[in-house]
C-alpha cells in the first residue's frame, strides 16, 4: 500500500470508503467510524511512529495492562463544517491540556502537542467528507490512550498507544432526560480520579445507571461521595440549575470533570448578562426550589450531549416534573454554542479553530 510522509506522519490511505453505506440522517451515537484512524506508540521512553491508517481492529496481547488495570484515558471533541465547506474544531487546546492532565493522574506519559494537532488535522482532512454541514451535524472525535505493555504486574506500563478515531454524530440524547439524584452510589471521591477522563470513571457508572434506567430515569446526577447532599455532575455532562433567572453550577474540584462546554456556558452567560453562580448546590435547595416554583430549568452541558434538558428528577422517592419554559436558557445556550461552532456567529473569544 502506498505510504505518504507528511512532516511527521506516515499516511496509509484506505483503498475504499464506507461512506456510501452510512445513513447520515439516522445515526446512533458512536456506532459508525470514518475510513481512517491515527495511531502513535510510546516505546523506549518516547512517543514515536505517528501514523494514519485505514480504520481497523488492533492486535494487542491479552496481557496488556489496559485490560487488567484500566490504565486508559480519553477525550471527546467535535469537528464542524460550515456551508462553505470550512472545517472547525471548538477549543481543541482545552482537550489537549485535559488529556494530559488525565494522563498524568494515571501515570501515562504526556503526549506531544505537535503530534496531537498534526495527527488530528491530517486525519480530519483525509476524512473531511464525513463531516456534514448544517447545525446539528458534527464529527465526534475520540482521542484516547491505552497501556499496551504485555505485563500484568500492577504498575504503570512502559508501552502505550495513542489513537484518534472519528464518528459522525447528531444528538446524543434525542429527548429531554429524566434523572435520579444519587443517594447510595458515588462516581468519584476526594483525591480520586473524578476530574480525569479515565475510562474506568465511565464503566463504574454503568451498573448504577442501569438500575436508574429500570426505574425510568436515563441518567444519574452524582452527589458528593461523603454526604450525598451536594449535586456534582451527570457523568456524561456537567449540570446547571436555573433558579428564578439565575444559573447555578458546581465548582470544579478533583471529583468533577472540567468540562469545556461547561466553561463555555459560564462565559456565554456572562456575555448574555445572565447571572451564574459557581458554588456548591445542595439537593435540599433544589428540592425546595422545585416545591416553591422557583426552579425553572435543569440542563446538562457536554461535548457529546451539547446542552440537554432535564425533564424530571427523583430523590428519596419524590419525583419532580420540570415545567416547560418558553425562551428557556437551555435552548438559548445550545443555539449560541452551535452557531459559534458552525461559523454562523461572531467568535469573540477565539474558540473556533479552523482546519486549513
Ligand atoms: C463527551 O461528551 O465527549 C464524553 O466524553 C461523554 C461520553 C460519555 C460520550
Amino acid at each position: 500500500m502506498a505510504e505518504i510522509q507528511t512532516k511527521k506522519i506516515t499516511i496509509e490511505k484506505s483503498q475504499t470508503s464506507k461512506i456510501n453505506d452510512v445513513d447520515f440522517e439516522n445515526l446512533m451515537f458512536g456506532r459508525v467510524f470514518t475510513d481512517h484512524m491515527f495511531v502513535c506508540d510510546f516505546e523506549d521512553g518516547k512517543w514515536q511512529n505517528p501514523k494514519i491508517m485505514p480504520y481497523q481492529p488492533l492486535t494487542i496481547e491479552p496481557s496488556a495492562r489496559v485490560f487488567h488495570y484500566g490504565q486508559a484515558v480519553f477525550e471527546g471533541m467535535k469537528a464542524y463544517k460550515d456551508e462553505n465547506g470550512q472545517i472547525f474544531l471548538f477549543r481543541p487546546d482545552e482537550n489537549y491540556k485535559r488529556i494530559n492532565k488525565s494522563a498524568a493522574r494515571l501515570a501515562i506519559p504526556e503526549f506531544p502537542e505537535s503530534y496531537f494537532f498534526e495527527g488530528m488535522e491530517t486525519l480530519l482532512k483525509l476524512d473531511r467528507e464525513w463531516i456534514k454541514p448544517g447545525v446539528g451535524n458534527s464529527l465526534y472525535i475520540r482521542p484516547f490512550v491505552i497501556a499496551t505493555e504485555p505485563a500484568i504486574s500492577a504498575s504503570p506500563a512502559e508501552a502505550y498507544r495513542f489513537m484518534i478515531i472519528c464518528s459522525p454524530a447528531k444528538a446524543y440524547y434525542n429527548a429531554p432526560v429524566r434523572v435520579l439524584f444519587a443517594e447510595k452510589f458515588s462516581r468519584s471521591a476526594d483525591g480520586g480520579v473524578g476530574f480525569a477522563k479515565a475510562a474506568g470513571n465511565y464503566a463504574a457508572q454503568f451498573y448504577p445507571t442501569s438500575l436508574a434506567q429500570k426505574k425510568g430515569f436515563q441518567q444519574i446526577i452524582w452527589t458528593d461521595a461523603s454526604t450525598h447532599e451536594y449535586l456534582e455532575e451527570a457523568g456524561t455532562m456537567n449540570i446547571f440549575f436555573r433558579v428564578g433567572d439565575k444559573l447555578i453550577t458546581a465548582p470544579n474540584n478533583d471529583r468533577i470533570l472540567d468540562g469545556v462546554t461547561r466553561k463555555s456556558v459560564i462565559q456565554l452567560a456572562e456575555d448574555l448578562g445572565i447571572e451564574c453562580e459557581v458554588r456548591r448546590v445542595s439537593v435540599k435547595e433544589i428540592k425546595a426550589a422545585a416545591k416553591n416554583g422557583s426552579l425553572k430549568e435543569i440542563f446538562g452541558a457536554g461535548t457529546a450531549a451539547v446542552i440537554s434538558q432535564v425533564s424530571a428528577f427523583e430523590h428519596a422517592g419524590e419525583v419532580f416534573e420540570m415545567p416547560e419554559i418558553e425562551n428557556n436558557y437551555a435552548s438559548l445556550f445550545k443555539k449560541s454554542l452551535m452557531h459559534i461552532q458552525h461559523n454562523l456567529s461572531e467568535d469573540k473569544h477565539g474558540w473556533r479553530h479552523e482546519i486549513k
